[in-house]
């Protein structure tokens, strides 16, 4: 399966304000590139906390693609947190909630995965998601999510597109957040694809070396 990562940061490296809520980052030309790498996808993973903060739908929008696909959306959620109102509930389209093994929670318009005792374990759910059908996985954030992809050197590839703004915040959460890597040679190194102005920002493409 190839796992791409994806995230929006500004010049000063933060993803979203020191509150952890979400902000425009993105320009237009980027949404467009966004919906078009979700189209070309099998599913669409992110962290509860993302849910919680941005409560995103995570789908094609038709003033991007005409006709978009419909890939699989998946939270990864342990203790099943997911309000029942959570837009990635709206039945639209395919949802897993992932959730470790005591997780009893069942939610509506989504199935429930289990899988790991207290996070959900990546190792494992690779497979799963394999047995699905899904090729091609492309995991949005948030910090922590993407560091657990970068550290467990499940992640193929990441685009970063950085936007023409600083957000500031020693507290503001970056694109790789987590417990980071406790020494040296657990820094995760990346090999520079591609370089390309989008609008009035840039995007940065990158091949986790493994
Ligand atoms: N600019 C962008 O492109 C962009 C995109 C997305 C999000 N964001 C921002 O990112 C922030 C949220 O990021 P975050 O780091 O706080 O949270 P997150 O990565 O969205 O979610 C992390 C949570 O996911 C759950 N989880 C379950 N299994 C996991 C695993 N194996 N590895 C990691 N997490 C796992 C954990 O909660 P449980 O233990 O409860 O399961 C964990 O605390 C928000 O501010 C949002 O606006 C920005």
């Amino acid at each position: 399966m190839r796992v791409i990562i994806n995230c929006a940061m500004s010049a000063d490296g933060k993803i979203a304000l020191r509150t952890r809520r979400q902000t425009q980052i993105s320009n237009e030309e980027d949404k467009l590139r966004v919906h078009k790498l979700r189209n070309s996808v099998d599913a669409i993973l992110v962290g509860i906390e993302t849910v919680l903060s941005d409560d995103p739908k995570l789908t094609v929008n038709t003033k991007y693609v005409k006709k978009p696909r419909h890939p699989i959306r998946i939270v990864l959620d342990s203790s099943g947190r997911t309000p029942r109102s959570a837009r990635v509930l709206d039945g639209t389209s395919e949802t897993l909630i992932v959730t470790n093994e005591r997780c009893r929670r069942t939610f509506p318009n989504a199935e429930t995965i289990r899988c790991g005792r207290r996070q959900v374990d990546l190792h494992r759910l690779i497979p799963l998601l394999a047995r699905r059908g899904v090729r091609r996985l492309l995991v949005e954030g948030g910090s922590k999510v993407i560091w657990s992809f970068l550290e467990s050197r499940l992640a193929d590839e990441v685009n970063i597109f950085v936007g023409s703004m600083a957000i500031g915040g020693e507290r503001a959460p970056t694109p790789a957040g987590g417990a980071g890597a406790p020494d040296e040679k657990s820094i995760v190194a990346l090999r520079l694809k591609n370089m390309k102005a989008v609008g009035s920002g840039v995007l940065l493409t990158y091949e986790v070396v493994k």
